[in-house]
């Protein structure tokens, strides 16, 4: 088991360049089963999570060779496995957007349930609404659930709530059913709209993506395409919070920051100074910073996966933060690892009140989440003496070349096995 030890660092500076979106890579590994043909994927983020996505859509049939600097080709062509296994779908909790495209390809497919994960439940009831909607027979059991439906047909659905991975999963079923399809309060996180463009090379007849209501036409079939996976707005987000709590100032390369709009607009109520130009964004520390609240919403909302960042900075910032998070039910684990090192939290539901302190203290600590492990690494920056993280493969699924990248900042920061 590997651990990774942080030192105070002096504020961060430099330059750094993000990878692609893993959020935007899994689905798009997954859609790849809809086509027959060659597809081309640059900027595909090295993250165990694709990993296991590019090892579960290999055994269900599609070849794929990885090629230089971060893509790969896919050569989709006779699928042989509708299934997914429990230890594939344990492994990697967005194996379920392959029942979409299994559904709509091989009409079935027989998926473990995903595992809960730290932050929550993560039901799939939204996705199995759509499925149904659409023709789908829909069975569970003994852990699993099966669909079944010789071809989709065009519905018109309504999420209850805007589910990225629903509003995902019904998109890709629906580009080769009979008909139109209409999702109504779909999700609109740049993440869908990266999809749909990807979609669309293939030839899929997609309208409205990255607003609520997304009007599906299906097609007879799609083929392959070459694309390139937007830049990971998280991971751009994660370093903005490096740079602002060692009060240091960097420029981070390969972003839209359009897709960063929420979080940059917190950062400048806190006091942060925030440059953006098409391609980048420069974070330059203040030497006082306010107090701020902050609710988590879906997009264009304060993102989620921002939330356990922000608590490490606003351990620090002098004065009474709240934090509300709306979106997962237990994403508030990160806190009891802050306290270990000093910071002043109370939990009280799905609010958490954060009374700044003067410094956090380097203490042993756990990554009980992807966004919790990288909130932890923020703090050891700041602390005083010597951090230690441990179960560090969830930050491995979400951030590529993470310590590499902040020691290119100046942090003081390695990874022990
Ligand atoms: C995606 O998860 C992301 N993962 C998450 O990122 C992100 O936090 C989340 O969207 C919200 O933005 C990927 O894209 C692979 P949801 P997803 O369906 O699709 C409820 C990270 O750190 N819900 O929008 O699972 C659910 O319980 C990860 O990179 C239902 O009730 O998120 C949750 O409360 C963590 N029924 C809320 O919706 C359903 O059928 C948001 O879930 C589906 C979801």
């Amino acid at each position: 088991m590997s651990k990774i030890v942080i030192n105070h660092t002096p504020p961060l500076s430099g330059t750094v360049r993000v990878s692609g979106a893993k959020n935007s890579a899994l689905p798009i590994l997954a859609a790849c089963l809809l086509a027959d043909g060659d597809s081309t994927i640059e900027d595909i983020p090295n993250l165990k999570d694709i990993e296991n996505m590019i090892a579960l859509i290999k055994w269900i049939g599609l070849d794929v060779s990885p090629l230089e600097n971060y893509s790969v080709r896919i050569r989709s062509s006779k699928l042989k496995n509708h299934e997914v296994s429990y230890d594939l779908a344990s492994k990697l909790r967005a194996s379920f957007l392959v029942m979409g495209p299994l559904l709509a390809r091989m009409g079935r497919t027989r998926v473990s349930l995903p595992g809960g994960c730290p932050i929550g439940t993560r039901p799939i009831d939204l996705h199995l609404k759509g499925f149904m909607a659409m023709g789908a027979k829909i069975t569970q059991g003994h852990g699993y659930v099966e669909a079944k439906a010789k071809k989709l047909k065009g519905a018109k659905i309504y999420l209850d709530f805007p589910s990225v991975g629903a509003t995902e999963n019904i998109i890709m079923a629906a580009c080769v059913a009979d008909g139109q399809t209409i999702i109504e309060n779909a999700a609109v996180e740049p993440e869908i709209v990266d999809l749909a463009n990807f979609l669309s090379s293939m030839g899929a007849d997609i309208k409205g993506a990255g607003t609520d209501t997304i009007r599906i036409s299906g097609v007879k079939d799609l083929k392959g395409c070459n694309h390139t996976i937007i830049p990971d707005r998280i991971e751009a987000g994660t370093f903005m919070v490096a740079a602002a709590i060692t009060k240091g100032t960097i420029k981070i390369e390969n972003v839209m920051p359009d897709h960063l709009k929420p979080v940059s607009a917190k950062m400048r109520e806190i006091g942060i100074g925030i440059k953006e130009d098409d391609t980048s964004i420069s974070v330059s520390a203040a030497d006082r910073y306010k107090p701020s609240d902050l609710k988590t919403m879906p997009f264009p909302g304060f993102p989620t996966d921002m939330q356990a960042q922000f608590m490490s900075l606003m351990s620090i910032i002098d004065g009474t933060s709240i934090i509300t998070e709306t979106i997962f039910e237990n994403r508030f684990m990160h806190a009891s690892e802050l306290k270990r090192m000093g910071a002043n939290i109370k939990i009280d539901g799905r609010t958490a009140v954060i009374e700044g302190i003067k410094k956090l203290t380097g203490a042993q600590v756990k990554a009980t989440d992807l966004r919790a492990g990288a909130a932890l690494v923020l703090a050891g920056l700041a602390a005083d003496g010597e951090t230690e993280i441990g179960e560090v493969e969830h930050i491995d699924r979400g951030y590529h070349n993470f310590e590499k990248k902040l020691i290119s900042l100046g942090a003081k920061i390695r990874r022990v096995e």
